[in-house]
């Protein structure tokens, strides 16, 4: 059929995918509007124990996304490789950590917050101290309860705070999900994604039984997905054939800007702003937004 002048359709063959890697339509999520007043925080863990699925690279980078939104950010090294402060560039020697605040009910959380190179994004740090917790915890009293009182004391000042969780489901992340109103899973989009994912969940529904009845699984982000390969389309597939829509709408594409934004130590949305990568990031902030798990 001959095409009427000033058509301004697609060619065949040039219409824009409507639908997105997860086989839902794809969405924009609006920017957010900027926040009137700030706290108390909605407090979120990046949690999987599978290792490298992308919990830090996670948490620096929503962090900043949602800075950059105007939310006050404050994020949370809870793995003593301490990761997430040298991401973030911030000295994690001779200075208050995590695990000061663990220990002494007396140290002022206020002391250990750190200020990023990132405007209203700060952190607390962690070092290999944070790896003695587990045995120290062991014999307090209410010891899943401690990160929660210590969180207590600063959650009016933030809007929201992120939990980087170490790989394990151990003794700091109990704690880490007692402390949280919500969980974020990322999930590589790589075969073995799956597994282990449902022990997670029984770890968050045992918590909320015995601990903290109000937390919520707030989403599932896939990370590393590259659209190329069929391997990823197909672990995607999966990944929503059994969560549905807890998975989050972004996907977050596989690229080396993040070892190399690590690397320089500030978040992919400073190294490179314009990259496909630190857009997603600031999807995944508006699309939280939006679903109500972010103010
Ligand atoms: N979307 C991505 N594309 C490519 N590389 C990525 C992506 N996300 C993270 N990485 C890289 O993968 C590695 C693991 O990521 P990250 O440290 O965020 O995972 P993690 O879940 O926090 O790991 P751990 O369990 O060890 O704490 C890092 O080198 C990081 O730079
Ligand atoms: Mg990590």
């Amino acid at each position: 059929m001959a095409r009427r002048q000033g058509d301004r359709t697609p060619l065949p063959g040039f219409e824009e995918n409507p639908v997105g890697p997860t086989g839902r339509e794809k969405q924009d999520f609006a920017d957010p509007e900027p926040l009137k007043s700030h706290g108390p925080a909605r407090i979120i863990s990046l949690c999987n124990q599978k290792g490298g699925v992308g919990k830090t690279t996670t948490t620096i980078n929503l962090g900043a996304a949602l800075a950059s939104y105007g939310r006050r950010v404050l994020a949370i090294d809870f793995d003593p490789q301490g990761a997430l402060s040298a991401g973030l560039g911030v000295p994690t020697h001779d200075v208050t950590t995590i695990y000061d605040l663990l220990l002494s009910g007396k140290v002022d959380p206020r002391d250990a917050i750190q200020q990023t190179s990132v405007p209203g994004l700060d952190v607390i740090p962690a070092n290999i101290d944070l790896s003695a917790a587990e045995v120290h915890l062991v014999n307090e009293v209410a010891r899943e309860q401690i990160l929660s009182r210590v969180l207590r004391k600063i959650a009016p000042d933030y809007d929201v705070i992120l939990i980087d969780c170490q790989p394990s489901l151990g003794i700091l992340t109990v704690n880490a999900l007692t402390a949280s109103h919500g969980v974020l899973i990322p999930l590589e989009c790589e075969f073995f994604a799956l597994r282990g994912v449902a022990l997670l969940i029984e770890t968050i529904d045992k918590v909320r039984d015995r601990l903290n009845p109000a937390i919520e699984l707030d989403g599932i982000l896939a990370t590393m997905y590259d659209s190329r390969t069929l391997h990823s389309r197909e672990v995607l597939e999966r990944v929503v054939d059994a969560f549905g829509d807890r998975v989050l709408d972004t996907v977050v594409g596989r690229t080396v800007k993040f070892p190399d934004a690590s690397v320089a130590g500030i978040p992919i949305t400073e190294f490179a702003p314009e990259h496909a990568a630190a857009k997603a990031y600031l999807s995944v902030a508006r699309e939280l937004i939006q679903r109500g798990a972010v103010a």
